[in-house]
């Protein structure tokens, strides 16, 4: 990157993802074909042999895991208020509800210890998100579940290339739903997939992806279930296939340019910086929380005219309307609610240099110096 606008984050596609995808338009075949079926069997050799269906998005993936086990009305789907409110939609979607269990300020996820107090009766699922690319403890999450034999679905919209005890996210546990969203580590433009545990649960997964139909060799069909339409294209299968050779390399820049905010982010302007893991975190954001004092508003705008971009990501679930017309209310989940207003994420991607970081950690000074 240069001196011009830095934004918060930008995808790194190459020439020979470019020509790759020239050659797919010209192909004659576009939508789901043999550039999916390769997509997904490259994911399923990174997920450690599990079976793995493309979606068009990572809510399209969440949606199908929660239908897979029947999650419906009367049930209880325990969750995170800090994350992308597709999160909760898709619980609400299904018929559920959402319960939103407070999270641990230092990682800013569900809060392990918090969970057990909100289980009921009606809890069927845990549902919790790694925000940033920080993985939640799979080890109390998984424990919890089995102690009370409930099913685990794995936010890891923001996870890929993110591990646990050694291994991707997604190649162990239930079921995990990952995004290829544009500003994802790995993107397909749009796009999302869902790590299944075993062949006759993908093949579930394959009708809830595309209307419930299922296709005979005479030519006939029929369909048993009300599917939705979630397959990903042959183009978008095609760019992943591209970025799935370089996440490596784009997972071992995001850690050197986070190491380098915490070298250089001036510790006494009263942010809270991110927990400095070094070890799982796959760095998809670096996030910081500004002090009390500070609108952030005014800082985002100044960072903005300084040629920096700045996003939030996010506000407490909870308190968004839909939410609080479900019940929820200001109080009930106190630290993603003041995580969640003071949250920004400053820019991180492969392609920014260090003098990138340099300059935003200067910006910060001055402007939060002025505050
Ligand atoms: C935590 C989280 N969950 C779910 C999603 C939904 O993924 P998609 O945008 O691919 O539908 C996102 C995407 O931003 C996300 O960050």
């Amino acid at each position: 990157m240069s001196q011009d606008f830095l934004p918060f984050t930008r995808p790194s596609i190459d020439e020979q993802t470019i020509a790759a995808v020239g050659d797919v338009l010209r192909s004659g075949w576009i939508t789901s074909g043999p550039q999916v079926r390769e997509f997904e069997s490259l994911l399923s050799t990174y997920f450690a042999g599990r079976p793995v269906r493309a979606m068009s998005s990572g809510t399209g993936a969440l949606e199908i895991a929660l239908a897979l086990p029947d999650v419906g009305p009367g049930d209880e789907v325990i969750t995170s208020p800090l994350s992308w409110v597709a999160t909760a939609n898709v619980i609400v979607r299904a018929g559920a509800r959402p319960v939103f269990v407070d999270v641990d300020p230092a990682t800013r996820n569900i809060n392990p210890e918090l969970i057990e107090a909100a289980l009921s009766p009606r809890t069927r699922m845990l549902l919790p998100v790694d925000l940033a690319g920080l993985p939640v403890d799979r080890d109390r999450i998984y424990g919890i579940a089995r102690e009370h034999n409930l099913r685990v679905l794995e936010d890891a919209a923001q996870s890929m290339g993110a591990s646990w005890a050694g291994k991707p996210i997604g190649a162990s546990g239930d079921l995990v739903a990952l995004s290829f969203h544009a500003n994802k580590n790995l993107t397909t433009a749009e796009g999302g997939c869902l790590v299944l545990n075993d062949g006759p649960e993908a093949k579930r997964c394959e009708l809830w992806r595309l209307q419930g139909v299922e296709r005979f060799a005479d030519g006939g069909l029929d369909a048993s279930l009300a599917g939705g339409k979630h397959n990903m294209t042959d183009v978008a299968a095609c760019i992943g296939l591209g970025q799935m050779r370089r996440l490596e390399e784009f997972t071992a820049r995001r850690r050197v340019l986070a190491r380098r905010y915490f070298e250089r982010f001036d510790p006494t302007l009263g942010c809270e910086l991110p927990l400095a893991d070094f070890e799982h975190s796959n760095w998809h954001m670096f996030q910081i929380v500004l002090p009390q004092h500070v609108e952030r508003g005014d800082f985002i705008r100044d960072m903005h005219a300084a040629g920096i971009g700045v996003g939030v990501h996010y506000p407490a679930i909870h308190l968004l309307s839909l939410y609080r017309g479900m019940g929820f209310r200001k109080g009930d989940c106190p630290q993603a609610e003041r995580i969640g207003a003071g949250i920004v994420t400053l820019p991180l991607f492969p392609a920014m240099l260090e003098q990138d970081v340099d300059r935003v950690c200067a910006q910060s000074a001055r402007i939060l110096q002025r505050s």
